[in-house]
């Protein structure tokens, strides 16, 4: 094992607050303890719940780094007692507890991934957060199968795009909402049959009439609040409702009439709290399903732009502009 340095730079969360929060800090490498693989981080996915950490408004789940970051891709520096999967050297991606800001991220060995061939390390970390979100979400709670079909709810988001392409590449018949018309055609690009701008559009109306009245199987969505009951007008019999964040707010009114007499579900989770066993799953899930996909071409990374570790608020200020499409990466090392 090479020597490693004591000490990496890194971003930290200085205090709750704007993107100017986000200060470079030096801080010590930390080691692997059992099970787990620490990564030289060549890049670091940035997300929008890094963007909800900074502002004070995701409270940590214990014994996590302070640093924000929840997806990496780099190298392997050290392994922790117990690591039989992965080897100094190894090019890996990883979701992470957090600390993904940094020269150097711990993560538990069964939430690497290889970096898939053809790849570049930036593109590798704009991968695990939305691909591990999409599989929990849409096909596994969601239970999309079949000729079903999906809404997606911020269809440019980085989880847009990945469920947008996902869900093509399995065959389903996808549509998506976006808040302007470029951000409809670049959702089209991706493989949405159609681009709902949610703006000039009512979406409950045109899925109804793109699904000859029956309504979408599935819906992934991160607004809540009033989309929630016209989400349940829109759903078809047996329908899902996946939820997985509330920009838009967490109440609504409901008639829950529709729930019962069409067999509704309504679900969400986080990811971020789940068990390092349940993420090692879904890690070799969409290591056998998605891997090879990625590998072939039919789904992409996209990046929409990239920035050095220093200018991480920056990065932020782009997340809140929403006008991004794709994702958003710190390069690093
Ligand atoms: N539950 C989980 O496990 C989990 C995991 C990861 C992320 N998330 C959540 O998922 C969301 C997306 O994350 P991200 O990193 O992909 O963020 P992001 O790239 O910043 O995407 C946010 C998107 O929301 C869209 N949006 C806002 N209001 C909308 C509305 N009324 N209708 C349709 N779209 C709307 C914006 O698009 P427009 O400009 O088109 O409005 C923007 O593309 C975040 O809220 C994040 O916290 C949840």
């Amino acid at each position: 094992m090479s020597a490693l340095p004591e000490t990496m730079n890194a971003i930290e969360i200085a205090e709750p607050g704007g993107p100017e929060v986000l200060r470079p800090v030096v801080r010590p490498v930390p080691l692997p303890r059992d099970g787990e693989v620490l990564i030289r981080v060549a890049a670091a996915g940035v997300n929008r719940p890094d963007v909800l950490q900074r502002q004070g408004r995701y409270p940590l789940p214990p014994g996590v780094s302070d640093l924000p970051g929840l997806e990496v891709a780099g190298t392997i520096a050290a392994v922790g007692a117990g690591v039989s999967a992965w080897r100094v050297g190894d090019a890996v991606c990883a979701l992470t507890p957090g600390g993904g800001y940094a020269q150097y991220c711990l993560t538990p060995a069964g939430q690497c991934l290889p970096v898939p061939s053809g790849l570049s390390m930036t593109e590798a970390a704009s991968l695990p957060e939305t691909f591990f979100t999409v599989w929990i979400n849409v096909f596994d709670r969601g239970r999309l199968a079949g000729d079903e079909t999906l809404l997606v709810q911020g269809g440019t988001s980085g989880i847009g795009v990945t469920a947008i392409q996902m869900a093509r590449a399995f065959g389903h018949r996808v549509f998506a909402t976006a808040g302007s018309d470029e951000k409809c055609r670049a959702c089209e690009r991706l493989g949405a049959e159609r681009g709902i701008n949610y703006r000039t559009e009512d979406f409950v109306a045109v899925v109804k009439e793109l699904t000859d009245g029956k309504g979408v199987d599935v819906i992934l969505d991160m607004v809540g609040g009033d989309y929630v009951p016209r989400e349940i007008k829109c759903l078809a019999t047996d329908g899902r409702l996946s939820l997985i964040a509330f920009l838009g707010g967490t109440k609504t009114t409901l008639d829950m009439g529709d729930i019962l007499y069409r067999r509704l579900t309504v679900t969400g989770s986080t990811l971020r709290p789940r068990s390092v066993a349940y993420k090692t799953e879904v890690a070799r899930a969409l290591r056998e399903k998605v891997w090879p996909l990625i590998e072939a071409g039919t789904i992409r990374p996209v990046i929409n732009a990239t920035f050095g570790l220093d200018a991480a608020g920056d990065a932020h200020r782009l997340m809140e502009s929403s006008t991004h499409i794709g994702k958003i990466v710190l390069e690093i090392g």
